[in-house]
């Protein structure tokens, strides 16, 4: 009999439902959220509500679209943490109460080893033993993976997370939320060496973000004393030097754990995986280092349900399900 796992998510502000049947991946649909641009970042109680509103028809349009009925699912995978409580509740709450009218068990998702595990929905799939960078909006970890749902954290960040690096220079640029994208499309026309910002000493594997923001704070406020349209006269040049610095601060801790742990085998996840001057850069240390990169589609690096309905997979395989008394993790720990 085949194993069928409609995955949801809703950790943050994209809403998404996705079906996989043994392993393949048959739909995955996102309804994102447009309202929080204005608010400049995400607005807990707006994102909630957005997901109440997008959560059946995304549910109803992901079995559609794979042409699964609902009375074939094998269980229902959904993110139970970390991320925003509200929102987390929306999506635990429909996947509780769609598997209980079922009579189907329900699997509780990590956000962020689902990020990894998107590796796995389509070919090239790494072999284990591999190193992860797993970036996105409120995380930055290197995590070594030892089998699907075997993985440790070997560095992580110990204040911002590589995405709001992007995001909130973007906003000191003036720029719409989320940042990280149209910074990656700007620095594309820009010169990277043109402007240096501050590079922070951490021990071990860890990262730290805050100091870049803090750097690129003052000199824009020096120089706009000066040249009140030093911004608009400069953004390209500004994200592009931006852009290389958080992307070098990244490549540097992946070199060293590489180097610690003997692995060579690396992957990116999250939604800064989808940066462009990133994936650059991992192509260079194939080329130079002999890396075997893995760097999933685009569609696959920021929130989606795939990932959840993957990793709901690999724990169906183990018969890993949750009791229905289950309530969201916001601080779900590895
Ligand atoms: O994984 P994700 O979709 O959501 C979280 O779990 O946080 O990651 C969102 C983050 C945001 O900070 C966004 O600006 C960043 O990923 N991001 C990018 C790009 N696409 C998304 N950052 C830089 N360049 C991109 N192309
Ligand atoms: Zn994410």
């Amino acid at each position: 009999m085949s194993t069928i796992i409609l995955g949801i998510e809703s950790s943050c502000d994209d809403t998404s439902a996705a079906v996989c049947k043994d392993g393949k991946m048959l739909s995955n649909l996102i309804a994102n959220q447009e309202i929080h641009k204005a608010y400049g970042g995400v607005v807990p109680e707006l994102a909630s509500r957005d997901h109440e509103k997008n959560i059946v028809p995304v549910v109803h349009q992901a079995l559609e679209k794979a042409g699964v009925d609902k009375r074939e699912l094998s269980a229902i995978a959904f993110t139970v943490g970390p991320g925003l409580l509200g929102s987390l509740l929306v999506g635990t709450s429909f996947a509780k109460t769609m598997a209980m009218a079922l009579g189907i068990p329900i699997i509780t998702v990590h956000h962020m080893k689902a990020h990894v595990l998107a590796h796995f929905i389509e070919d090239p799939k790494p072999a284990f033993p591999f190193l992860c960078l797993t970036v996105s909006g409120g995380h930055t970890q290197i995590v070594l993976v030892k089998d699907h749902l075997e993985m440790e954290i070997i560095g992580q960040t110990i204040d911002d997370a590589a995405g709001e690096a992007f995001d909130k220079s973007a906003k000191m640029f003036g720029l719409p939320y989320p940042g990280g994208p149209l910074v990656d499309k700007l620095a594309k026309m820009g010169d990277p060496d043109k402007f240096a910002f501050a590079r922070p000493r951490v021990p071990g594997l860890n990262y730290s973000f805050s100091g870049l923001k803090t750097s690129v704070l003052y000199y824009l406020q020096k120089q706009e004393k000066e040249n009140p349209n030093f911004i608009k006269e400069n953004l390209n040049d500004l994200c592009a030097s931006v852009q290389k610095t958080i992307v070098e601060i990244l490549i540097k801790n992946l070199i060293k754990a590489s180097k610690e742990t003997g692995i060579e085998r690396i992957a990116i996840a999250g939604g800064v995986s989808a940066n462009s001057g990133l994936r650059d850069k991992m192509h260079e240390m194939a080329d130079r280092r002999g890396w075997e990169i893995f760097i999933p589609r685009f569609e696959y690096c920021t929130d989606n349900a795939a990932m959840i309905a993957m990793t709901g997979h690999f724990q169906y395989l183990k018969e890993d399900f949750a009791d229905f008394g289950v309530t969201p993790n916001p601080r779900f720990g590895f």
